[in-house]
């Protein structure tokens, strides 16, 4: 099959296996539509939610905790509680002030770590400047880490063992599982090294058999990197800065970044326009990864509430 654009959208497609882009025909990039996938992981949710419900007698739940007034953070946790109402997740959510002192916060996730009907922590990033966020992060249950960001997370994704994983670079696997691309043995370049998205992104790849490279701000030729990708995770938060000229024909590009530019539009960290002229597949800022955090985490939710409800460690592939 070629990457033509007379197909169904990508994210109808399913999982298939195909030779990564070797019949691609030059053109316009098919648009990976984040929104329209988000929404099917949402669907999964939903009824995954009403089955544990079903069996559990009460749905799973997730608490958020917001410190301070941030704006973006406040939207972006209010966000996800509107979401968990939607998908049948119980909310718990705890809002602190700005000058919450670190030990009030530690009180709060312990009591949140003991409380039987929190499935899921989730404590919102950034913290103020006098809250240590790894001593906070450290502090959540692992069992209850729905962001994946406890060390012993991060460290049983890097050795291979099933945990849960960060939400935006599971949201970035389910993309390209859309694309139907064989990740087995494709050249994936990760720009960014971040806990968040770079780093965890590397190593789902890896468990995908893919070959990686990752790239920062230290790498000396980004182009050259970026040139060898089959498949491009753009994760530095630099808005544009890789050129569209420098993509593989019939490459893979999923951009992770939003960045405002000189003109206040929101961006990515690729020249959309001009990759979009040499990719096979890329995703679009807004509406590309964006929306896939918010569906990994309430997947992730589920996974964690099946996990403890059986008392053992989440299931290998849980999540995705
Ligand atoms: N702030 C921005 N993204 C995230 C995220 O994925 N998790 C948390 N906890 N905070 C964030």
């Amino acid at each position: 099959m070629s990457y033509s654009r007379t197909r169904a959208p990508a994210y109808s497609r399913g999982r298939v296996d195909r030779p990564t882009c070797a019949r691609y025909d030059r053109g316009v990039a098919e648009i990976i539509d984040g929104k329209a996938v988000a929404a099917s992981v949402r669907e999964e949710v939903r009824a995954e939610a009403a089955a544990f419900r079903e069996r559990v007698g009460r749905p799973p739940g997730l608490a958020t905790v917001l410190v301070g007034d941030d704006p973006a953070s406040a939207t972006y946790v209010r966000s996800k509680r509107k979401t968990c109402a939607e998908v049948g997740i119980a909310s718990i959510a705890h809002e602190l002030s700005a000058e919450t002192g670190q030990d009030e916060l530690l009180a709060l996730v312990e009591a949140l770590n003991a409380r039987a009907d929190a499935d899921g922590i989730l404590v919102q990033l950034p913290l103020p400047p006098q809250i240590n966020a790894s001593v906070i992060l450290d502090a959540i249950d692992p069992v209850k880490d729905v962001d994946g960001l406890h060390p012993m997370n991060q460290a049983r994704l890097v050795a291979g063992q099933a945990g849960l994983r960060p939400c935006t670079p599971l949201g970035v696997m389910r993309l390209l599982d859309t694309t139907g691309v064989e990740l087995r043995g494709a050249r994936a370049v990760v720009v960014g090294r971040s806990n968040l998205v770079g780093k965890p992104a590397v190593f789902l790849l890896l468990e995908r058999h893919a070959t990686v490279t990752v790239c920062h701000s230290r790498t000396r030729d980004l182009a050259a990197e970026v040139g060898g990708a089959d498949v491009l995770i753009a994760a530095i938060g630099k808005a544009q800065l890789i050129r569209g000229d420098w993509i593989k024909p019939g490459a893979v590009v999923i951009d992770v970044g939003t960045n405002r530019n000189a003109a206040g539009k929101l961006v990515g960290d690729v020249e959309f326009e001009r990759a979009r002229e040499r990719a096979a597949f890329i995703t679009p800022v807004p509406g590309g990864v964006g929306p896939m955090t918010i569906a990994m985490l309430l997947k992730n939710t589920v996974a964690a509430a099946e996990a403890r409800a059986v008392g053992r460690a989440v299931a290998a592939g849980a999540g995705r």
